[in-house]
């Protein structure tokens, strides 16, 4: 099977269930909840869509949930796949493919990251305005599939323009703060070292993550316009005197929750 008949396979499969969306979502760490928002919601576990990875990560669910949310028909991904969890990234980026095949031409990808701007504190919320790509690794590597999108795509406007204005207009609305940086990808599943944030910075990274890159990458290869907001729930390694820990991200993430799914709720309601 060629890798576009198996994303078309999948993307059958899902449109048999949910029929096509007009949105697709990615929820990152701590944000699963918001899929509940959605009246009418289809779920189906990763597991039963051929194809699909299993996921592997506590915390993400594995589930796609399909309903309506402000007259829009949205999809959102419960949980993704890392490539830290041993995922080519075919497999990582699979869902995204699906999504584009789905008619879904407008993509929220959202993430807990580590904040390398110091005047970024955790809990801020940070408009992803590029990316840096640390991995040595790209999603579209192999041959190209012309079905989605071109051999050679730009990215010098990865993050979407109109969709940022949306999300400030929102954020203004709302009265929530929000910072707008880079966003530097490494695979992880380690945190970076006191070094790898202080060449994320000179290089001119604002915050640094394991995901959403690649999920950029593949969105914007198959046309779709990406928004990608970031949940700082810590300042990046070697910053502070106190080691980083994966409770620290998850107590943070669940602290930021409820002005996080605002934003993001706000936005859905402005497109
Ligand atoms: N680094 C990488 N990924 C992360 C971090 C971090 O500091 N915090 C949350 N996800």
């Amino acid at each position: 099977m060629t890798e576009i008949e198996r994303i078309d396979r999948a993307a059958a499969y899902i449109r048999d269930i949910m029929g096509d969306s007009d949105i697709g979502v990615v929820l990152g760490s701590g944000l699963g909840d918001y899929a509940e928002a959605m009246t009418d919601a289809k779920v189906v576990p990763y597991d039963e869509i051929p194809g699909f990875p299993h996921a592997t990560v506590a915390g993400h669910a594995g589930e796609l949930w399909a309903g309506e949310l402000h007259g829009k028909r949205v999809l959102m991904m419960r949980g993704r796949f890392h490539s830290y969890e041993g995922h080519p990234l075919n497999d990582v980026v699979l869902p995204i493919r699906v999504m584009a095949r789905l008619g879904i031409k407008t993509l929220i990808l959202t993430n807990a990251a580590g904040a390398v701007n110091t005047s970024f504190a955790p809990g801020d919320l940070m408009l992803i305005s590029d990316f840096i790509n640390f991995s040595g690794k790209n999603p579209l590597t192999g041959p190209n599939i012309d079905e989605l999108g071109p051999r050679f795509p730009d990215m010098s406007r990865a993050y979407d323009k109109r969709l940022r204005a949306i999300a400030w207009e929102t954020a203004e609305k709302q009265g929530i703060a929000l910072r707008e940086g880079v966003y530097a990808w490494f695979n992880g599943p380690t945190y970076e070292s006191p070094a790898e944030v202080r060449m994320a910075r000179v290089l001119g990274a604002d915050a640094v993550g394991m995901s959403t890159v690649p999920e950029t990458i593949a969105a914007v290869h198959a046309g779709m316009q990406v928004l990608g907001v970031s949940c700082l729930t810590n300042m990046a390694a070697g910053i502070l005197e106190s080691p980083l820990s994966h409770l620290e991200v998850t107590e943070t993430a669940e602290r930021v929750r409820g002005t996080f799914r605002a934003l993001l709720d706000g936005v859905i309601a402005a497109l």
